[in-house]
């Protein structure tokens, strides 16, 4: 479900910023004629897409973990995006260039933020004494919790709900250790897999 959103929200900016690169060019190379002819040719296609843009990103935004620094990134963007919209819609409806290409530099800058934060957060905050334990709680608020949450519930990236996982320990060593589709292998050892198993099925299952 997320993937599946994360693509759709990836295709429908890219198709987004393709067209406004290409209204914003016209305008600024003084081919308003053109400009009128094909924003009124793409008039419904770009509803659509803008409508799919916003959607899935609000969809996505539900689905972030908040608390992490960067955080604030993201709501930047958010306010990037909607600065740009009416900045866009009076740029081209009045041929003036600089708000035009001042809506353009703002959505591009959103995605860059977008990209900057995702990195950012990707960067897992491994410590390396946290890596050596054997605590298994500890071991799982590290390399788990990002994506099945504090409690096994979360489900971001379309990971499982653990708490109704039917899975024995060694099934749950195996995919610890080898992952599973989407599920990246964590880099612990089998001592240290077993332990997540064990944390996961006597504390976070069927609770
Ligand atoms: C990047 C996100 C991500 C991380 C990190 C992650 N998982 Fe997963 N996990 C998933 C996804 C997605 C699935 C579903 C995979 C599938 O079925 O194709 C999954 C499935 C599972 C399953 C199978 C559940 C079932 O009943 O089928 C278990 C068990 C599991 N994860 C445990 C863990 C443990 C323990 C960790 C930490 C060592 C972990 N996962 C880290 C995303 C993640």
């Amino acid at each position: 479900m997320y993937t599946g959103f994360l693509h759709t929200h990836y295709l429908v900016v890219s198709l987004f910023l393709f067209i406004y690169v290409i209204k914003t060019v016209l305008l600024l190379s003084n081919k308003n004629e053109l400009l009128e002819k094909f924003s009124a040719k793409i008039k419904v296609p770009e509803m659509i897409i803008s409508f799919l843009f916003l959607l899935t990103g609000v969809y996505l935004m539900t689905q972030v973990t908040y608390g992490n620094k960067y955080d604030n990134l993201l709501w930047i963007k958010l306010v990037m995006v909607f600065v740009s919209i009416p900045l866009a819609i009076i740029g081209f409806k009045r041929f003036n260039k600089m708000l035009a290409a001042l809506s353009l530099l703002l959505i591009t800058g959103s995605f860059g933020l977008g990209e900057v934060y995702h990195k950012k957060k990707g960067i897992a905050k491994v410590d390396s004494s946290t890596m050596a334990t054997l605590d298994g709680k500890a071991l799982y608020e590290v390399n788990c919790a990002s994506c099945h949450g504090g409690d096994g519930k979360l489900g971001m990236s379309g990971a499982k709900d653990l708490s109704v996982s039917a899975l024995d320990t060694n099934g749950m060593k195996e995919i610890i250790i080898h992952g599973k589709g989407v599920m990246p292998a964590a880099q612990v050892n089998e001592a240290q897999a077993a332990a997540i198993s064990e944390y996961v099925i006597s504390q976070l299952k069927g609770h």
